[in-house]
């Protein structure tokens, strides 16, 4: 095991259950053993879930070390987590080898799913064809496989600046090089917010855009690329995201797996001899978020026309939190029960991108996001039912019904 110097750079293990126990220690289980830790062990796993030196750990940590001796046992726990594997300090050079769902997107299976996509990487590849210019610094912020830094080297770019936490960036790399650009890209790994550049970009390309637009948390990210590492006027790919309201009655069998009903607790009486009715008691009156198929959301009764739900504009400043009243029409009489969010991702001068369920996405690497209400409401045509949207500023969001009964 390689011993670890202050600039040794550290992350966390991605998947482990942490407790304290009653000596007040952190008792840790993975991979099957439990391990305990010094009371230190919580703060420093949580400071390397991001990859950082074993120094700007404990720089950071310092206003909880009272002295010297505090300093040494915090080290001493660094040392302890890594020689557990908590904490690693490998490089991955290829696909990840851990098992499902730890590979993260260092699994082959993620980039094949997005490599796979017929609409995804298609439209931003034409949109990098479309924006960058021969010269151009180009930021490709979370460079996966590296496909949008090719492309925009490809595309006569002077410099890409290629940023990817994940170890898949030492096979991007790789296939940079096997693909004659390299001496274009210089790969970085690490998180964005966390980095500098050398200079600062003209073009900015990410695929950090979520199910639902907004929960990757592309807005906050863009923004604090454009204070840091862009140009005044950068061109960004994306440059706007409008996501849209449609009403829709969810079947009641894909309800059923979000929540509780009286027919799952008589069934688990039957089954196990247990009543566990306190979960349907817990349940609030709150909408339900949930991510669906857009193949299966196809096929759902749809109650009205999409409707504008909200639009950022990345190039814009904003608080990167927002607040929203939609107000949705029925087209025809039926029984609304949810709503379906999609979006419109403007990607160059003339790509847009949409994930519209309805549109036949059956191969989309995306979901689609669904908001299950907590009751069924009657409609006829032209009848208003308004709601409530926000964005937390976060990765996060809420959807509720607010009148129109
Ligand atoms: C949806 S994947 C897209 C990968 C690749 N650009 C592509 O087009 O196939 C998003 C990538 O962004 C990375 N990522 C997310 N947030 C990031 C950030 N703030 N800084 C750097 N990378 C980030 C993730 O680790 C992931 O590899």
């Amino acid at each position: 095991m390689p011993k670890l110097t202050p600039d040794t750079v550290l992350h966390r293990a991605p998947s482990f259950i942490a407790e304290v126990d009653t000596s007040n220690e952190a008792k840790v289980h993975y991979e099957s053993r439990i391990l305990k830790f010094g009371h230190d062990a919580f703060a420093l796993l949580n400071l390397f879930h991001t990859p950082r030196t074993v120094g700007q750990a404990l720089t950071l940590l310092g206003p909880r070390l009272k002295g010297p001796r505090a300093t040494r046992e915090a080290l001493a726990t660094v040392v302890s987590l890594h020689q557990a594997g908590l904490l690693r300090t490998e490089p991955v050079e290829g696909f990840s080898n851990q098992p499902f769902p730890k590979g993260g997107y260092d699994a082959a299976f993620v980039h094949i799913a997005m490599l796979e996509d017929p609409v995804r990487k298609a439209a931003f590849q034409q949109a990098v064809r479309e924006t960058v210019r021969d010269g151009d610094v180009v930021l490709d912020l979370g460079t996966g496989s590296g496909i949008l830094a090719i492309t925009a080297a490809q595309a006569g770019a002077r410099k890409v600046y290629a940023v990817e936490p994940a170890g898949m960036v030492h096979l991007a790399q790789r296939i940079a090089e096997r693909n004659g650009v390299v001496d274009h890209i210089e790969f970085i790994r690490g998180w964005s917010p966390q980095m500098e550049l050398p200079e600062r970009a003209d073009v900015l390309l990410t695929d950090i855009v979520g199910n639902e637009a907004l929960d990757m948390q592309i807005w906050e990210t863009v923004q604090d690329a454009r204070r840091r590492l862009l140009n005044d006027s950068p061109r960004l790919v994306p440059g706007k995201l409008t996501a849209f309201a449609t009403l829709a009655r969810i079947p009641d069998a894909v309800l059923d797996k979000h929540r509780v009903t009286h027919d799952h607790l008589a069934r688990w009486k039957e089954m196990f001899g247990i009543d566990f009715s306190p979960m349907a008691e817990s349940e609030s009156r709150r909408s339900i978020g949930f991510y669906e198929r857009p193949e299966t959301v196809q096929t759902w009764d749809v109650l009205s026309r999409p409707t504008e739900l909200y639009q950022v504009d990345l190039h814009q400043d904003a608080s990167g939190s927002l607040e929203t009243l939609c107000t949705l029409a029925a087209s025809h009489t039926g029984e609304a029960n949810g709503v379906i969010v999609h979006f419109e991702a403007q990607l160059g001068y003339t790509t847009t991108l949409s994930t519209a369920p309805w549109l036949g996405c059956a191969r989309s690497h995306w979901y689609t996001a669904v908001w299950a209400l907590p009751d069924v409401i009657k409609v006829g045509p032209g009848q208003e039912l308004n709601y409530s949207y926000r964005y937390f500023g976060d990765g996060t969001s809420r959807l509720e019904f607010v009148s129109g009964q």
